[in-house]
């Protein structure tokens, strides 16, 4: 069987633009991600400050505009004081969230000072679990207010005379789920959410709001949550989040590999909601989406169970992506980049260790998974205007997904190059899909370059002894002609096909 699927790109028909930040990412104190990830002290590639340099250098490769900080589930029982000052001062800490011990020897002012070697900015989440307003508001002094009051004052005698100028602020993490440190009905965290929403915008205007949706699509909540969040939110938040993991767990690939259009519904689900909302307010505002947590996860979901508890920084979450797993996160990204009108934040989770792009060994080699390279594509070429991929496929059924398109595709146009990027999987696990594309409106274009993610095992991993075995070649098939794409993309493959455009 042949398989070909066609796709009409065109300047004019305009998704929206691309915001930089939902090419961000996610360091949480969960297991290896801060210590004996970004940050160890005593490793031959450690700075003066302890973080390492290997590791920044692949963060660094990836772009990575905006990073969520410090949690998780793990902010919704930590007090941001305790990371500040003098470190031997600081207290060790029982975490509750991952049932470990923190040093806190790392924290805000670490965190700033990294973010500022990465090229990141940051996005703070407070804890709405076990604290409230007032810490939310003490936080946004210490970390925004120039000087002069006593929090504000406290970053000066900690080092820190600059404001760290925090912008983006989510108001806690998945306050919907039964697991989080002081879970809340959607009334209760509606109301603190709002509350505390007030006083730290009182502190510093500039900022900007996250409220938290749902964890998931499939949370019994979902919908009513929202809706009754931003019954209490809308006027006070920018964003309203969205988190989803995909796993394999049964080994069913085609399933695994259509799960992108579930991440389709949900973004469409929260639009909705978020534009009923704002009907009902007879509102002038326009809520946008933070999709702050997605990725693949489960490969670990077994080893964890058999941790001890109270360790500082076991190896938790450290899933080992396959190749079919960076086929998921590219059709993920495919998703958002689809989504570019109302997503404007996205975080991959995580940046390192902890279900990462970048894996480390203590005291030793720090390389990239399969997923980084999808995710280094889009958020190196991805930006730009997002266009409308009308694409002609044929279709597959899985038992629980049905009219699953064998293409999955989006263009982007970076006008500034003069560049069109398309991104592109084949589904088809046996067949190689022929692919054409119609550029109709960009006149005479030529190709820069056709790259590649591939393995015949789609199983392939990279490990610290063979940091190289699933990586992307320039190999690929793709033929510009006059305004045609051609290419035949290989089965189970992650295509980038860059084209100057006039
Ligand atoms: O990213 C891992 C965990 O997944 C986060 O701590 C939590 O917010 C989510 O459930």
């Amino acid at each position: 069987m042949t398989l070909s699927a066609s796709m009409i790109v065109d300047k004019d028909f305009v998704i929206g633009r691309v915001d930089d930040r939902i090419f961000g990412s996610f360091i949480e104190h969960l297991g290896r991600a801060v210590y004996g990830g970004i940050y160890e002290p005593g490793h031959p590639q450690a700075d003066e400050r302890g973080f390492r340099q290997d590791v920044l250098a692949l963060v660094r490769q990836l772009r990575v505009p905006i990073i969520r900080y410090p949690g998780g589930n793990f902010v919704s029982g930590y007090d941001w004081r305790d990371g500040v000052g003098p470190k031997h001062l600081r207290p060790r800490k029982l975490d509750l969230a991952w049932f470990t011990v923190e040093p806190n020897t790392f924290g805000m002012n670490e965190f700033a000072d990294w973010t500022k070697q990465a090229g990141s900015s940051i996005m703070w989440a407070i804890n709405l679990g076990t604290q409230g307003i007032e810490e939310a508001r003490q936080a946004v002094e210490y970390a925004n207010h120039p000087s002069g009051s006593y929090w504000s004052d406290l970053r000066i005698e900690h080092g820190y005379r600059e404001p760290h100028g925090i912008k983006t602020w989510c108001l806690g993490n998945e306050m919907d789920g039964p697991w989080q440190i002081g879970h809340k009905t959607a009334e209760e965290y509606g109301r603190i959410a709002a509350e505390a929403a007030k006083v730290m915008k009182w502190t510093d205007p500039t900022i900007e709001l996250v409220a938290c949706g749902s964890s998931g699509l499939g949370m019994p909540t979902f919908a009513d949550w929202e809706a009754t969040v931003l019954d209490h939110t809308y006027e006070h938040v920018e964003y309203l989040s969205l988190h989803q993991y995909y796993g394999n767990p049964d080994n069913d690939t085609p399933t695994f590999l259509a799960r992108s259009l579930q991440m389709d519904e949900f973004i469409r689900s929260v639009i909705a909601i978020c534009d009923y909302v704002k009907a009902k307010k007879r509102s002038k505002k326009q809520m946008y989406l933070s999709f702050d947590e997605w990725n693949v996860w489960f490969h670990s979901h077994e080893s964890d169970k058999k941790l001890e508890p109270w360790q500082l920084a076991p190896p938790r979450l450290e899933d080992i992506y396959t190749m079919e797993d960076a086929l998921v996160v590219g059709c993920m990204l495919i998703s958002l980049l689809k989504h570019a009108d109302r997503v404007k934040i996205a975080c991959l989770a995580q940046l390192v260790n902890v279900i990462a792009p970048i894996m480390t060994e203590n005291g030793g080699a720090a390389w990239a998974q399969t997923i980084y390279y999808p995710f280094m594509h889009a958020s190196l070429y991805g930006r730009g205007q997002s266009l409308v991929p009308l694409i002609r496929s044929p279709k597959y059924d899985t038992k629980e997904i049905t009219d699953v398109p064998y293409l999955e595709a989006v263009a982007v146009h970076h006008e500034e190059n003069g560049e069109l990027t398309i991104f592109a999987v084949n589904r088809s696990l046996d067949e190689r899909l022929q692919f054409e594309a119609d550029l109709r409106s960009f006149g005479a274009c030529s190709l820069i370059e056709h790259l590649v993610l591939e393995n015949a095992d789609l199983k392939a991993v990279n490990t610290s002894e063979a940091p190289d075995r699933v990586k992307p070649h320039q190999a690929g098939s793709a033929i510009v002609s006059e305004s045609k794409v051609t290419a035949s993309l290989s089965p189970a493959s992650w295509n980038v096909i860059r084209v100057r455009v006039s």
